[in-house]
Formats: structure tokens, sequence, C-alpha cells
């Protein structure tokens, strides 16, 4: 696709991150543009989720840099030197930006409107009745509008996961990160989550999402990330990546999974269907 000189929707440059002195992002540069989904996968403790933190300062990296549509995110340049930026200014850059948890975070003692509703009401500081209207939106496009009344104890995981993702659409982001965001389900309610994904990534959504769903990633990624030890190690189509992996270390990562869909499932796909035995 040729891009022509447009600004990416989030920028990185060298991104690193330490804690306690062991750097677990190790310079990064990735460039993710408008209406693109791209997956980050690799091993666990490859620093998937700090780098997805880091693009909207949830965690506050400390090498490189994070731009969201050309703005630098987090910090300010001032004689020379990098200080951190304003809470408000931080916010403003950030404003295009919203995550989708693994563990949901809906606070537990509100409906599912009210949580819909927090981030327009609490952080955008919107009117009631409009945050109202914009979360019903939200709501209604995710397939939630019956449980609005309901408390998050009272849903399936996959209807919490669902609210978690109207709750991020609500503000109107323009590019939306997703941690994992199927991992914490029961298998049988992994695939209305993922429908859900999907459906955005057809209405154009950019997308930065970290999944073991290998599939699902080759299925609805325009680019994927591998990560390792805080680097990334390879990056390209589902095609080359996921079907056809050459990079050696993406082929070892990627073997269980790859050993398990040529498997023949449980009751003996592969073999003759019942039906056609004698
Ligand atoms: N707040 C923190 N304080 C200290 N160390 C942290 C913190 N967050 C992450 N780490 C460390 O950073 C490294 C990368 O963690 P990260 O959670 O980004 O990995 P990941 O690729 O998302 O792994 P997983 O697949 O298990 O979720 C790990 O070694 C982790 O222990
Ligand atoms: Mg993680």
């Amino acid at each position: 696709m040729n891009r022509g000189n447009a600004v990416p929707m989030v920028s990185l440059r060298g991104v690193g991150k330490s804690f306690d002195g062991h750097r677990v992002l190790a310079g990064v540069d990735l460039d993710v543009h408008a209406g693109e989904v791209v997956s980050l996968i690799g091993p666990s403790g490859s620093g998937k989720t700090t780098l997805l933190r880091c693009m909207n300062f949830l965690e506050a990296y400390d090498e490189g840099e994070v731009r969201i549509r050309g703005a630098l995110l987090g910090y300010r340049l001032a004689q020379g030197r990098r200080e951190r930026e304003s809470e408000r200014i931080i916010a403003e850059v950030r404003a295009p930006v919203a995550m989708v948890f693994q563990q949901f975070n809906l606070w537990p003692h509100m409906t599912v409107l009210a949580n819909v509703m927090a981030p327009l009401t609490l952080a955008k500081r919107m009117h009631e009745a409009r945050a109202r209207e914009l979360a019903g939106q939200a709501l209604a496009r995710v397939g939630m509008s019956g449980k609005a009344d309901a408390l998050p104890g009272q849903l399936s995981g996959g209807q919490q996961q669902r609210v978690g993702i109207a709750r991020a659409l609500a503000v109107h982001p323009e590019v939306m990160l997703l941690d994992e965001p199927t991992s914490a389900l029961d298998p049988e309610l992994v695939d209305e989550v993922l429908e859900v994904i999907k459906s955005l990534s057809r209405d154009g959504m950019t997308m930065v999402m970290v999944t073991h769903e290998m599939s699902f990633a080759a299925d609805v990624s325009d680019r994927i990330v591998f990560m390792e030890k805080g680097r990334i190690v390879a990056l390209g189509p589902p095609d080359d990546m996921v079907r056809r992996p050459t990079h050696p270390r993406l082929q070892a990562f990627l073997q269980p999974w790859i050993r398990r869909s040529l498997a023949p499932a449980p009751g003996g796909a592969g073999l003759p269907a019942r039906s056609s035995q004698p």
C-alpha cells in the first residue's frame, strides 16, 4: 500500500523501558497507519504488554519517542532536555487512543451503562445526556444494549469483555489497543469477542492487539510483529509470519501451534466421518 507522506497513527522510534535496571524494551521502532490491524506476538515476558502500555503512556517509556498522529506523547523538550509533560497535555495527545484490557477492568458496583459512560463523564467531562447517548450507541455496536442495567458480575466473561470494548469505543477512538482481549475467557466465549473485533477491523478501526490466538491474528491482521526480549525480531504480513514463517526463532515459537493445528481433532478428524462408515 502506498501511504504517501501520511503521518502514522502511532509511531515508535527507539522506544526503551527498564524496570529496576532490567531493560524490558530495548529500542522498538514501529509505525501503525490509519486502518491497519497489527498483532503483537511473542513469548511471555518479551515486552508485548509493556510496549502496548507505552503507546498510551499508561507506562512511561524512558528511551526514544512515541508519537500519536505526529504529536510526542508524554514528554516535551525543554532546553534540549526531556521533561515529563503536564497531565493535561498527555491526556490531549493520547485522546485518540483507547485500551481494552485482558481482565476487562469494569467497576463491579456500577451498571454496564455507567461503566461505559464513565470515561465520557469523568475523563472527558461530557454532559450526562450526551454520554448516555454515546454509551448506548457503543453498547448497541457490540450487541449489549439489552444488558445496560446489569452489573458486570451478572454477565459472562465474553459479555463483560464486549462491554470493555464498548467502553473503549464510546470515546470514538482512532486507535484501539487490545491486550490479550480473549485470554481470560472460557474457550466457548472467545468467538463472540473475536467476532466483535473482526467487525471493528472491517469498519476500518486501527488496532494494535496482543494475542495468542494465532489463527485469528493471521485472519484479521495486516501485519504481525514478533517480539523477543524487548525487541522486534520479525515483522510482516500474516502469510510470511504465521503461515510460512522463515525466521528460525519465529518458527520455534509457532511450532506448538503448528503442531496443534495440523493434528487430528479429538474424536478423529482426519479419519472418515462416522456417518460414512459402514
Ligand atoms: N510494573 C513492572 N515492574 C517490574 N517489572 C515489570 C513490570 N511490568 C513488566 N515487568 C517485566 O517486564 C518484562 C516484560 O513484561 P510484559 O508484561 O511486557 O511481557 P509480555 O510479553 O506481555 O508477557 P505475557 O505474554 O506473559 O503477558 C517481564 O520480565 C516483566 O516481569
Ligand atoms: Mg502481556
